[in-house]
């Protein structure tokens, strides 16, 4: 296959949104690198590279120690809560709005694509916008618990029953949001492009759904820094800042 050049892509991914009846967005961390929030598993960047995620971030880990859990995740929510979208979820938001967006499946908890404007954004791995009691289930706002821990840091508990609140962010080894995991099921399912931006698709179920989508007959398009493994399937790979592409892709589908 010839070398097609960055603005050659650029021009094919705007070719098929045109040409595509239903076209969805699939993001991970790292189209919230370009507005301040660390990915994962970026080489020298990513949260994991010197903690556990099993330990910190996992149910068991935050039922044995929550306070590990709020420690770790502290400076992520200060960040998290000061964070603006960044053109890459502008963009998105603006591909909806245009109507060549059916809608959005993220792995993200920091909830730029809401603030951008996005309408249909399937959260699988939840938000901060909530925190439960993990004792009796009651559900409180979550920005004023987070901001009160970052400032007293102590693991914030349930008024009722004195239990410990955990944000409805979704730990390893939790079940998935069912509706947000089927709704995206189905719009992984009905797509025939998907767009794949920033995410390294090495966390199941989430990092399924591309698959799913190519297995029943979507076009994949990814948009990534490092390769990952769904490039082979890929209609058009471009290795470079979302926030640089995205916005080029809006632009092209507005000239003609
Ligand atoms: N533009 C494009 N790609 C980027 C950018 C950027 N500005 N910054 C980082 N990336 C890429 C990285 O190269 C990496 O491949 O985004 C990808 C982010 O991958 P991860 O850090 O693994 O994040 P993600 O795929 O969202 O992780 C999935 O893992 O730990 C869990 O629950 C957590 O939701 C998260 C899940």
């Amino acid at each position: 296959m010839i070398q097609e050049t960055l603005s050659q892509k650029i021009n094919h991914i705007a070719d098929l949104i045109r040409q595509t009846q239903h076209t969805v967005a699939f993001t991970g961390a790292g189209i919230s690198t370009e507005s301040g929030i660390p990915d994962f598993r970026s080489p020298d960047s990513g949260l994991w590279r010197n903690v556990d995620p099993m330990t910190v971030a996992s149910i068991f880990g935050f039922k044995r120690d929550p306070k590990a859990f709020y420690d770790w995740v502290a400076p992520l929510t200060r960040t998290t809560i000061n964070a603006a979208p960044n053109p890459s979820h502008i963009a998105l938001a603006e591909m909806e709005q245009r109507g060549h967006l059916d809608g959005i499946i993220t792995q993200n908890i920091d909830m730029l694509h809401t603030r951008a404007g996005s309408k249909t954004v399937f959260e699988l791995h939840g938000h901060m916008r909530e925190a439960t009691c993990i004792n009796c289930f009651k559900v409180y706002d979550g920005k004023p618990i987070l901001e009160k821990f970052l400032e007293d840091s102590k693991v914030p508990t349930c008024e009722t029953c004195n239990g410990v609140l955990k944000p409805n962010v979704i730990l390893f080894g939790e079940q998935l949001p069912v509706r947000e995991f089927q709704g995206a099921q189905d719009a992984a399912r009905k797509c025939d492009l998907m767009i794949i931006i920033g995410s390294s698709l090495e966390v199941e179920p989430a990092g399924e759904l591309p698959r799913l989508a190519y297995r029943t007959g979507a076009k994949l398009v990814i948009v990534n820094l490092e390769p990952t493994s769904a490039d082979k399937l890929a209609e058009v790979v471009i290795h470079a800042r979302a926030a640089e592409i995205l916005p080029a892709i809006v632009r092209q589908l507005e000239t003609n």
